[in-house]
């Protein structure tokens, strides 16, 4: 299906402006936003318009009940310039789930790309052209009608905005394994990309940092002892030979990244073991010599590597050495490039000449 999207451009483009050697994080924005309204019960004006900001009614549901998801990709660029998207159907996918978990409407999984595709085709001079970076791309939803009282609001809005980003330089990170605040219970809402589950994290990942932490590890909130996730990253170890990946048992986000470095790392002849994993697992193993690497996988590093583990009373060591994280790390990233084949057929190429 076909959706018309209604184009609206800015007058003069602001990407003249940006020194693409020097992109401030997360602060500069392009020139339009794709924008869709959910009223009576159907999605309507599907639209691209300048970025501007959105007037909110202060009882709008979404400041109140947090029904707010997101979702997180990015574009990049092949040798030719032509600007591709990695498994956009993912998002898409993800977000519908997450609008499901937060008592939210479905967005049509075709429009979301196709607006991604469109927003990417007209912003296509500002996917910075140096290795590494990339044209940063946030679709979200959040009830905007203004009503007081607790039930599923009848009116959102849908949005994807993009923002440039500079080449990330995957520094080893130290973790902080916290064993009493909790990130996502079972039943709970930790494998929604909902925005109240990044809120409630923001206190103990300042507890952590101030502890000298990177990041937060999260673990099970009955017994503070199998592991999750990090920050907005999943999580990998290898342990003798082979990686091991916390199940996503319902508190786990379903990491695109996750998935793709399954089928990479399982492509490359290692054994891949997605199952419940304790922290004092990964501490044995360490005081072993059997924990050979450790890293998150997630859209915004891509690979992290974790040369730390911080536990109550203990420290987990892990090897600097990532040999198969930096091999993973280089492939995702050159297919992602267009440097090397896409024999996965992840990629999709942004051809509508719109702009
Ligand atoms: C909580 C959380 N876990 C994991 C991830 C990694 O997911 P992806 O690989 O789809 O970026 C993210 C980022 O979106 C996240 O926010």
């Amino acid at each position: 299906m076909s959706y018309s999207i209604n184009i609206t451009k800015v007058e003069k483009s602001g990407v003249d402006q940006l020194d693409f050697d020097n992109i401030p994080l997360g602060t500069t924005f392009t020139d339009h936003m794709f924008v869709c309204d959910y009223e009576n019960g159907v999605w309507v004006n599907p639209r691209i318009e300048p970025l501007r900001p959105v007037p909110t009614h202060p009882a709008a549901m979404a400041l109140h009940y947090g029904q707010a998801i997101f979702e997180g990709m990015k574009a990049y660029k092949d040798p030719e310039g032509t600007p591709m998207l990695f498994r956009p159907e993912q998002n898409a996918a993800r977000m519908n789930k997450s609008a499901d978990r937060m008592g939210m409407p479905l967005f049509p999984e075709e429009l979301f790309v196709e607006g991604l595709r469109e927003l990417v085709s007209i912003e296509r001079n500002w996917i910075p052209p140096q290795q590494g970076s990339a044209l940063y791309l946030r679709p979200f939803m959040y009830a905007d009608e203004p009503f007081i009282g607790m039930r599923a609001a009848t009116h959102f809005k849908f949005i994807i905005m993009a923002s440039p980003a500079g080449p990330f330089f995957s520094k080893p990170i130290k973790l902080w394994a916290e064993n009493f605040f909790i990130r996502a219970a079972q039943g709970g809402t930790g494998e929604a990309k909902a925005a109240g589950n990044y809120a409630a994290a923001i206190r103990p990942t300042e507890l952590a940092k101030s502890k000298g932490y990177d990041q937060v590890l999260w673990l099970d909130a009955d017994e503070h002892m199998f592991i999750q996730e990090v920050g907005t990253m999943n999580i990998f170890f290898k342990i003798n030979g082979e990686f091991i990946t916390p199940e996503l048992d319902g508190s786990v986000l379903h990491g695109i990244t996750r998935a793709s470095v399954i089928e990479l790392l399982r492509d490359m002849g290692y054994k891949v073991t997605e199952r419940k994993i304790t922290i004092l697992e990964i501490r044995e193993a360490s005081k072993n010599g059997e924990l050979e690497e450790a890293f998150g996988t997630g859209t915004a590093v891509g690979i992290a590597y974790i040369q730390e583990i911080g536990m109550e009373g203990d420290t987990i060591h892990v090897s600097t050495e990532n040999p198969v994280g930096v091999k993973v790390n280089d492939t995702l990233n050159a297919i992602k490039t267009g440097l090397i084949e896409d024999k996965f057929g992840w990629m999709r190429k942004v051809q509508n000449e719109l702009a």
